[in-house]
């Protein structure tokens, strides 16, 4: 009673009845189908499901099978109009920034980053963080501008002479800095920052529409004589600075020096943006307190992220302040993204509070110390004839400087092609000028693979 050949007919049936209904058009029972076409329910089932895959059909359980509505072919997008109207004003630095963000494949070993590998990331704590966290508050509601109370309490303990009343978390310190700076000076101002210095903090000012004033650091950081002549030439009214353990340079602020910048700040009356991204990533010391601890009178802006120490998913920061800018700020970043996620807050609260934020801080540091090493040891035997003008004693980063003549872009290209990626020096450079520095990161790669990287960059820059 049951053909094959029912089934084909049954099929061309089907086809020619959709061709010839509108969209939405009912088609005969499963019963009725089958009967007229004498094959078997299952037949029929899979028929239907067969045109339903080519999308001519649409099977409603319970309701029965319709002719479907097939959405309106599209052309492709002529978006060639926005060109002209966005024009050509988007920062190189911009595309800088979006440049460390490129994933390599994984056979190449990375020397350039910004943040933990994998491997040191607190997986199971933060996992769990997160898990008792949106069980204790409703925190899938609404949330204070500022941020939660336990999180700007906690950051208030961390830092010396700073209230949870003066902290507003951020999503980050990238929006930290580009709330304080937006909110800090006008377009056309000039923003002075250390050189070299963070190519994200460059790229924020400039986008602001802010002149970078670059003042070049030493050994000691930035150079205060320069900074003076700097702020008088300039007039400007806020100075960006990485106190401890600087991206990239690895320099930490003189206690002198430090002395000198807020002399400075209470003379001119201006602000300094202190970047301590590197405040829980000491490797042979605990840096100096930080700068805000010692200002009484509002010209500290201080950042602290998390998602250096912790993981670059958590993207939680400090943006702390005192007096009349801390409304500013507060305003800025209300109209940025009026909170951080709750639950994301309250997983940093959790984690945070537990024994495991000062375990797994032990371990990152010593880890950081050991791939630091490697790299300094690596760096000696292979490349000797490569400078480092300051062994860093925290942070992330190894600042080189390339033998006389030797081109970092050229270098990176390179060692690329012999599976290491290694970042260019000239994007820290406000200027931009300079090519004679690499940044090499130590801090998202185990010791191991580090050594491999240094041997095959000492391929690519062989000794003169
Ligand atoms: C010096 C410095 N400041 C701030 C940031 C921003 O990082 P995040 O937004 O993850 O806190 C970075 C990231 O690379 C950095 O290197």
């Amino acid at each position: 009673m049951f053909n094959d050949s029912g089934v084909s007919v049954l099929r061309e049936s089907l086809r020619a009845l959709i061709v010839d209904s509108k969209p939405g058009t009912q088609l005969p029972s499963v019963r009725s189908l089958q009967q007229e076409h004498r094959v078997s329910p299952n037949s029929v089932q899979r028929v239907l499901r067969e045109l339903a895959v080519e999308g001519l059909v649409d099977v409603r359980p319970g309701a029965g099978s319709f002719v479907a509505t097939a959405p309106p072919p599209r052309a492709p997008a002529d978006t060639s109009w926005q060109e002209s109207v966005l024009g050509s004003r988007i920062p190189p630095e911009l595309n800088r920034t979006l440049d460390l963000w490129r994933i390599p494949g994984s056979d190449v070993i990375r020397l350039k980053g910004g943040y933990l590998d994998n491997e040191l990331l607190p997986r199971a704590a933060l996992d769990a963080a997160m898990t008792r966290a949106i069980k204790r508050v409703p925190s899938w509601g609404r949330y204070p501008i500022e941020g939660s109370e336990d999180l700007r309490r906690w950051f208030a303990s961390e830092i010396d002479g700073v209230h949870a009343s003066e902290v507003i978390v951020t999503a980050g310190g990238q929006s930290a800095l580009s709330v304080a700076i937006r909110a800090l000076v006008r377009p056309g101002e000039p923003v002075i920052v250390e050189s070299p210095t963070y190519t994200g903090t460059i790229a924020i000012a400039r986008s602001h529409g802010a002149d970078v004033i670059p003042v070049p650091s030493d050994a000691d950081g930035i150079r205060t004589d320069l900074l003076a002549d700097a702020i008088e030439r300039t007039g400007s009214r806020l100075v960006v600075l990485q106190p401890a353990f600087a991206n990239p340079s690895g320099v930490t602020l003189s206690r002198a020096r430090r002395d000198e910048v807020l002399a400075l700040a209470q003379q001119h009356s201006l602000f300094i943006l202190e970047d301590d991204y590197a405040r829980y990533l000491g490797i042979d010391h605990e840096p100096p307190p930080p700068l805000i601890s010692q200002d009484p009178s509002g010209h500290v802006v201080h950042v602290r992220s998390l998602s250096k120490p912790v993981g670059p998913g958590l993207r939680v920061a400090a943006l702390c302040a005192r007096g009349p800018a801390l409304a500013r700020l507060r305003a800025a970043k209300t109209l940025d993204d009026f909170y951080v996620s709750g639950p994301i807050q309250e997983a940093a609260v959790e984690f945070l509070t537990s024994p495991a934020w000062p375990r797994h801080n032990q371990l990152v540091r010593r880890a950081l110390g050991e791939r630091r090493d490697a790299l300094l040891a690596a760096m000696t035997r292979l490349l000797p004839h490569v400078g480092i003008p300051a062994v860093p004693h925290g942070g992330l980063h190894l600042w080189v400087r390339l033998p006389a003549g030797v081109d970092d872009r050229d270098v990176a290209a390179a060692a690329y092609a012999e599976g290491v990626l290694v970042g260019e020096g000239s994007p820290w450079f406000p200027a931009g000028f300079d090519h004679s520095h690499l940044r090499l990161t130590f801090g998202e790669t185990p010791a191991p693979m580090i050594t491999e990287a240094v041997t095959r960059l000492a391929r690519v820059l062989p000794p003169l």
